[in-house]
């Protein structure tokens, strides 16, 4: 046995690494804060040219810049002191198909990060401490802060486009001409259903705060005139349609919740209207990293959590609608088709 092996050195190292991640992520989201991707568009530069644009303190620029080159994300040319792309830092670019520029600000801003901080806490006392963090829910704590919140629907986008491409592919939308995105943040989902399929106009039910974006959001992809935004509240009431779309909405939810949403949709349901719903699936015998970790965060900043499909069949049930179809999409995301009993 190697002497590494033998001192417990390589373990030591992994379980250092995973502690380590949570400052990473922060120099990740403070690198996709400053722009350092699309700074470099044009070729490298030295922290001092990316610090003076974004008029950030030099130094620390620098010393964020290379956490992040010890990452991967950058490159460094010490005769030059210039920093370079590599492509993972294009993954952090806004204008890449597969951007986590808003998703690297928001899932460990402070709307995360607060209520992560007492994960222990929640545990131990078997009660959500959101509350305790934030002074409200996550959802009102977002409609007092107007910047995390734009960034929260943003990272939505960012976190949906690429699953929202795969569940295209399986919806067939028949005759219908209304879809109702509930809980669509932006309306990427909605909006992706109503470019390939001329019959259809959408909407985004949403809180006031976030709906009122969709407009923009909509005109900026060609599609002002066929997609509105709602605001309101899905606990009160939600608007008839022929297809529902509800992705990653229940995880934010306990079940009583849960069953109120969808029995809003179920009592609002056109005669023949589906629900399409995208979440990530757990089993009994485990969870991907992905949706074990997504997990973590309902349990800490909501009273959802990640559920197994028996448990969306009960909910389902729960509000008068039953499960017709369950398609894998990519890991660990499923679509699940339902309609009323
Ligand atoms: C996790 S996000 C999912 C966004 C979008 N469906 C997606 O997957 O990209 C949950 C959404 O539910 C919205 N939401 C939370 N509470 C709501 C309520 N009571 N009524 C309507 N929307 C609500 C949030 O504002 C947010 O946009």
């Amino acid at each position: 046995m190697a002497a590494e092996k033998q001192d417990g050195q390589e373990d030591f190292d992994k379980v250092y690494q995973l502690i380590m991640a949570a400052w990473g992520s922060q120099a990740v989201r403070t690198v996709a804060t400053l722009s350092v991707a699309e700074h470099l568009d044009n070729g490298p530069l030295t922290a001092e040219d990316i610090a003076q644009r974004e008029a950030s303190d030099p130094d620390m620029t620098y010393r964020v810049l290379r956490a992040v080159a010890a990452l991967g994300l950058l490159t460094y040319d010490a005769d030059q002191g210039t920093f370079s792309a590599t492509p993972l830092l294009g993954v952090l670019h806004k204008d890449s198909p597969t951007s986590l520029k808003y998703y690297a600000q928001a899932a460990v801003g402070p709307a995360f990060w607060l209520p992560a901080v007492l994960l222990p806490e929640t545990v131990a006392a078997g009660s959500h401490h959101a509350e305790q963090a934030l002074g409200s829910d996550v959802f009102e704590y977002l409609g007092k802060n107007p910047d995390e919140a734009r960034k929260f629907s943003d990272a939505m986008t960012d976190l949906s486009a690429p699953v929202v491409r795969d569940a295209l592919s399986v919806i067939d939308v028949g005759t219908a001409k209304s879809v109702l995105d509930v809980g669509g943040a932006n309306g990427v989902f909605v909006s992706e259903l109503v470019q390939r399929n001329p019959q259809l106009t959408g909407s985004v039910l949403d809180l006031p705060h976030v709906a009122a974006g969709v407009a923009g959001a909509a005109q900026r992809r060609g599609l002002g005139e066929r997609i509105t935004g709602i605001a309101g509240d899905f606990f009160d009431a939600v608007p008839s349609a022929d297809i529902y779309l509800l992705k990653q909405v229940l995880h934010d939810w306990d079940d009583e919740s849960g069953r109120s949403i969808l029995a809003n949709i179920r009592r609002a349901m056109n005669p023949g209207a589906r629900v399409f719903i995208v979440e990530m699936l757990v089993t009994q015998s485990g969870a991907s990293s992905g949706a074990a970790l997504m997990d973590m965060a309902m349990l800490f900043a909501t009273t959802g959590q990640e559920r197994e499909l028996a448990q969306f069949e009960s909910l389902l049930a729960s509000a008068g609608l039953r499960r017709t179809r369950t398609v894998p999409l990519r890991p660990p995301y499923y679509l699940i088709e339902a309609e009323a009993v």
